[in-house]
């Protein structure tokens, strides 16, 4: 998954999908979605016509509300109606710059579901609460917060992001990241059943090509959620090629 964030502009935009849907023809059985910023949403539609159907359009967030005066807010409808079927709710930094909490999110999951829109739930501890040893607790926390209002696994996924390694060059170890998958998909078993095993886990944090085989060898983890690496179509799709 390709979280562009707030970087480019309309011909970067549009050339960026069209070249990572036309690398991605090689792997048909990954699928990859493009997470753009919601202006490049229209263009980025029509950048993917032709592609395969392993390419989905994403957004990277959406308002817990349907619809009505919420001036600068983008609703579920609205991400359906320009192609989308998946979304990013709670990434870190919408939690910190934005200030959007564990409950603001679990109405966004709510909201976003009812129209038929995947949600990918963000989570993740920061350096202070990772050096503290409280890795666990907190993921663990957000995820039941999260999903207190979710009761369709089947539009869900999950990605674990450690904000400290989020854009600083620093990938949590494999030792770091078993023990947290493992509580994540226990959780998620809990809430969810026998359901919760089919609920896709990414990895997120500086990825990229040469990391991402070390990642993909923990069982549970099912994909992973790029930032950086994704706004060049061959660094991007060469983390499929190297998993
Ligand atoms: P980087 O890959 O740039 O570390 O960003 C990760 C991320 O936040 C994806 O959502």
């Amino acid at each position: 998954m390709a979280n562009w964030k707030m970087n480019g502009d309309r011909s970067f935009w549009y050339n960026l999908a069209e070249q990572t849907a036309l690398q991605a023809k090689e792997f048909k059985d990954c699928k990859f979605v493009m997470f753009p910023p919601f202006v490049a949403l229209a263009d980025v539609e029509n950048a993917l016509f032709e592609a395969e159907k392993n390419v989905e359009l994403g957004a990277q967030d959406v308002s817990n509300y349907e619809h009505g005066a919420f001036t600068s807010q983008v609703s579920a409808e609205m991400l359906t109606g320009l192609g989308c079927s998946y979304v990013l709710v709670g990434h870190s930094e919408c939690r910190e710059y934005l200030g959007q909490p564990d409950e603001l999110l679990a109405e966004k999951i709510e909201v976003a579901q009812a129209k038929g829109l995947k949600t990918v739930l963000c989570i993740g501890e920061t350096l202070e609460e990772y050096e503290a040893g409280q890795s666990v607790q907190i993921v663990v926390e957000q995820l039941e917060k999260c999903l207190a209002n979710c009761e369709n696994s089947d539009l869900l996924a999950v990605a674990y992001e450690p904000v400290w390694a989020i854009g600083t060059g620093k990938v949590a170890t494999i030792d770091d990241i078993k023990p947290i998958f493992a509580e994540i998909k226990q959780s998620l078993l809990d809430k969810f059943g026998s359901k919760g095993d089919n609920v896709a886990l990414l990895y997120g944090g500086s990825v990229k090509a040469d990391n991402a085989n070390e990642i993909f060898s923990v069982d549970e983890i099912n994909g992973v959620l790029v930032g950086g690496a994704s706004l060049d179509a061959t660094s991007f799709v060469d983390i499929a090629r190297n998993a």
